[in-house]
């Protein structure tokens, strides 16, 4: 195993991804962030460097488990104090599971002023697929204004919705219509920052697609034009392939897919992601897809494809049912559970405020990182009520706009004990607008899970069950819980540390969609002193 040592400076800068100029934040001048390429067993070393000059500042490695390293996970609030503008954090953590995952900022709504990127991890052992080349495809979705901005637009009265993107991104190229733009000068369609991103394939050769989504809010379907893909990896985990027109992707998930350039290689093939779930006002995202000698950036003859209907959930829970683990790389689940926990998702009010809740109980980040307080056992940095198990399932209308004025705001967690089996209950409803229910990508910190099984409607804890995926469910770590459905996981808690729980929406999770779960703290070690300087935490970095 070797080490690979990365050093960053992170700034602002004025930068055009889709033709529209605004201030984003690079990782080293760049956005996409660069790829962090290792082998299965390595350890990875991240210095950052946080020139944001006047903003705090996190990193997340999505889909590394983080064993041994829960400190290190990135997530301010929870595991660490936030980086101060001027301050270098040394990130440290070993590679331990090949494929294919993400690094995004994970501070207040940061990530989506464009600090994320790629992390490839080869394995050791041969894969069962073969393909000639390996490329990387990085989906966004992305807005004109501010991060703080849309920040302090959520936590207005009256609320302020950050609304639909400006453009999709792919590899962070896109294109806005600049004739749309309010200000002269900060758009320039000539601008060669927003030239589409081409892949230029031979024909005859397979290619393997790295797809990872990061948007901050839409779920995108993703499509090759008269390209057929299989799906040969999601999140780490090798998948039962199988073939799709289109894949949809939702925000925090990676996916391998193999395609083969075997159409007529006279011309190129547009490349285009379009938002599913949400009734789209925004263009599709386009790259090419070029056939050499065909000049790169050649239009393709005919228009793009026609993307699916945004409101058709029945393709894209087909898809999910369809994503089962691999035959020979099949890790069982635990047969049975000794916990289940079940989370509505409902939107709410709260003095006024629009929120989103978990059961009935809005999340909010506390002061102290809750790794510190735990292991130090500093009892008033955070509600030491847990968050509920479950909620009235018997009476809840999921169906329709309920009056949920009991929610309450909270900083509790579920505390796990070591080594147990969870169940986890993602149950969806309606929202606080009639007949609509979002999709949810949540994300698992420091886990995989196996996904048992998918449904429509209220999850039935006596049927439901029986019909779970035990023989060959995919592990992953981060799945949609689609309009109306529900989703149910199984993970074993094992790995001590705090780990986060949460959608991976942006502006959901900044609204209180998430949860916290804690699980052998006292078999941690010393905390670094690098993670304190927050909250109650404030002297402990002098006497440490
Ligand atoms: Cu990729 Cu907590 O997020
Ligand atoms: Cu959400």
């Amino acid at each position: 195993a070797r080490i690979r040592h990365y050093r960053w400076d992170v700034k602002y800068e004025f930068k055009s991804p889709d033709c529209y100029k605004k201030l984003v934040i690079t990782i080293n001048g760049r956005t996409p962030g660069p790829t962090i390429q290792a082998e299965e067993g390595d350890t990875v070393i991240v210095q950052v460097n946080n020139s944001l000059i006047t903003e705090n500042l996190a990193i997340h490695w999505h889909g590394i488990r983080q064993i041994g390293s829960p400190w290190f996970d990135g997530t301010e609030g929870v595991t660490q104090c936030p980086i101060l503008p001027g301050d270098t954090f040394k990130y440290q953590f070993v590679v331990d599971q090949a494929g294919t995952f993400l690094y995004h900022a994970h501070y207040g709504m940061q990530r989506e002023a464009g600090l994320y990127g790629l992390i490839r991890v080869k394995p050791r052992e041969p894969e069962p697929f073969t393909y000639d080349y390996d490329r990387s495809i990085i989906l966004d979705d992305w807005f004109h204004k501010s991060t703080y901005e849309q920040a302090a637009g959520l936590s207005s009265i009256p609320f302020q919705w950050v609304n639909e993107p400006q453009s999709l991104l792919i590899n962070g190229k896109g294109r806005f219509n600049c004739s749309l733009s309010p200000i002269a000068g900060t758009c320039n369609a000539t601008n060669p920052e927003c030239a589409p991103y081409s892949q230029t394939v031979v024909s005859g050769k397979t290619y393997r697609l790295r797809i990872g989504s990061l948007t901050t809010l839409s779920a995108l379907s993703f499509q090759i034009q008269g390209h057929k893909m299989t799906v040969v990896e999601a999140d780490g985990h090798y998948v039962e392939p199988f073939e799709v027109d289109n894949l949809f992707i939702y925000s925090g998930e990676t996916y391998s897919v193999l395609v083969k350039a075997d159409q007529d290689p006279k011309r190129n093939y547009w490349i285009t992601s379009n938002v599913v779930s949400r009734n789209r006002t925004t263009p599709p995202g386009l790259a090419i897809f070029n056939y050499y000698p065909n000049h790169p950036m050649k239009s393709p003859p005919t228009p793009p494809p026609t993307p699916p209907a945004w409101d058709d959930v029945k393709p894209r829970l087909a898809q999910s049912l369809a994503i089962k683990a691999r035959q020979g790389f099949i890790q069982k689940p635990p047969t049975t559970s000794d916990r289940v926990i079940v989370l509505l998702n409902t939107q709410n009010t709260i003095n006024g405020y629009r929120k989103w809740s978990v059961n009935n109980v809005s999340f909010s980040l506390p002061q102290t990182p809750y790794l510190v307080a735990l292991k130090d056992n500093i009892k008033d940095a955070f509600d030491q009520t847990p968050p509920p198990e479950g909620y009235d399932s018997v009476h809840y209308d999921i169906f329709s706009v309920q009056n949920n004025t009991n929610a309450t705001s909270s900083n509790g967690i579920y505390r796990l004990e070591f080594d147990s089996t969870v169940d986890i209950i993602l149950q969806n409803a309606n929202t606080m607008n009639k007949n609509n229910s979002e999709t949810h990508p949540w994300h698992l910190h420091g886990h995989d899970f196996w996904v048992l099984g998918y449904g429509n409607g209220k999850f039935d804890k006596e049927k439901d069950p029986k019909n779970y995926n035990l023989e060959n469910p995919i592990l992953k770590n981060t799945v949609p819980v689609h309009p109306y459905g529900w989703t149910a996981l199984r993970f074993r808690a094992n790995n001590p540390g705090v780990w986060l729980f949460h959608c991976h929406i942006d502006s959901h999770f900044y609204m209180g969609m998430g949860v916290v779960f804690a699980e052998g703290i006292d078999r941690l070690g010393k905390l670094p002193s690098s993670i304190m300087g927050c909250g109650e935490t404030k002297t402990f970095s002098f006497h440490h």
